[in-house]
């Protein structure tokens, strides 16, 4: 059996990475109104509490993208193959690759000559998935690289010059502002060539109560998920957050399809960050992340506006979330 498990050489990065990090946070909350980035939710803890939402009963969006991955799996691999040329399937944002392990595994039994490229910024979750697929399938050829979407993807169009399959799921695009996605989409549609292909998953709109309810669940792990950030920057920053004086608070709007997270300040107060001092005001929010629903025509002007051509979609059973498949068009 032939195993290829090339894991990127880890860089002594993290020194910069903190910084960043540093940096980002300090900027968030010294603005009018306060933020904080949604990409530092995922640390070790983070990702423990992500994996718990979504298995939780109110987020629908997992079993959404699962139901496709699983039912609709035939569609899927021809959706991305192309004349059994090999190719690159590339996965931003992987985690545990849950839902695309079905695919793998279909890919895999047709003969599919294909690398898997799972990239993620969490290293943690990488090994956790890497150690799943050498035991369910020894035979696949996996490069797995830890880092920055956009640096990783860089990385893997010079490691080969295959076609390039991208995945991008789970609904991860909607932690995107409009700017951000379209920048985002703009800046794939740039490093990419004329066969490759993106396949993207947007959580659709629907009934508001079914939204807001997946983000403001009653057992309280997304204020959870919320407050480890704040618990994070206390670990990491030197900070000194008592994580007790917040509050998360949901808000979905049906019109523009927004889904927000914010942290309420309980109390007047102030909190230290290396150093440098915060004033917080009773009631005063923290700008959290923004989970972004979309309707068939945000997801077309996306595409139009980036430079893609929609090739197909593929909708789960309730059509609640979609898996839009678009080409390159250059
Ligand atoms: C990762 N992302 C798609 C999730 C979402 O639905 O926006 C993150 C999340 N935040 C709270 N619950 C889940």
């Amino acid at each position: 059996m032939n195993i290829h498990l090339t894991k990127e050489p880890q860089k002594n990065n993290e020194k910069n990475n903190s910084d960043h990090f540093l940096n980002d946070v300090l900027t968030g909350l010294h603005s009018s109104p306060k933020h904080l980035s949604s990409k530092y939710f995922y640390d070790k803890k983070g990702d423990e509490l992500f994996q718990k939402i979504m298995a939780m009963p109110e987020y629908y969006l997992t079993r959404c993208e699962l139901d496709i991955f699983q039912n609709k799996t035939a569609e899927l691999s021809k959706a991305i193959r192309s004349d059994d040329e090999p190719f690159d399937l590339i996965e931003l944002g992987a985690g545990d690759a849950m839902k695309s392990t079905y695919l793998l595994k279909y890919l895999n039994k047709k003969g599919t000559d294909f690398t898997y490229m799972p990239i993620d910024i969490s290293g943690n979750i990488l090994s956790v998935l890497e150690n799943n697929l050498k035991e369910q399938l020894p035979d696949i050829n996996i490069t797995p690289l830890e880092g920055e979407y956009f640096q990783m993807l860089k990385k893997a169009m010079k490691l080969s010059s295959r076609r390039k399959v991208i995945l991008f799921l789970g609904g991860n695009i909607g932690n995107m502002t409009q700017k951000e996605a379209e920048k985002f989409c703009a800046s794939l549609h740039q490093l990419l060539n004329s066969k490759d292909i993106v396949l993207i998953g947007f959580d659709l709109k629907k009934n508001p109560f079914t939204v807001l309810n997946a983000y403001s669940d009653q057992s309280g792990i997304t204020q959870e998920f919320n407050l480890n950030l704040l618990s994070r920057i206390n670990r990491e920053l030197n900070g000194n957050f008592d994580v007790e004086q917040f509050e998360h608070y949901e808000s979905y709007d049906p019109i523009t399809g927004a889904c927000r997270s914010f942290l309420v300040s309980l109390k007047d107060q102030q909190v230290n960050i290396a150093g440098e001092t915060i004033d917080f005001e009773e009631n005063e929010v923290i700008d959290m992340e923004v989970s972004q629903k979309f309707s068939k025509s945000d997801i077309e002007y996306l595409a139009e506006k980036s430079g893609f051509l929609i090739e197909g979609e593929i909708t789960d059973s309730k059509n609640w979330f979609v898996d839009s498949i678009w080409k390159v068009n250059k």
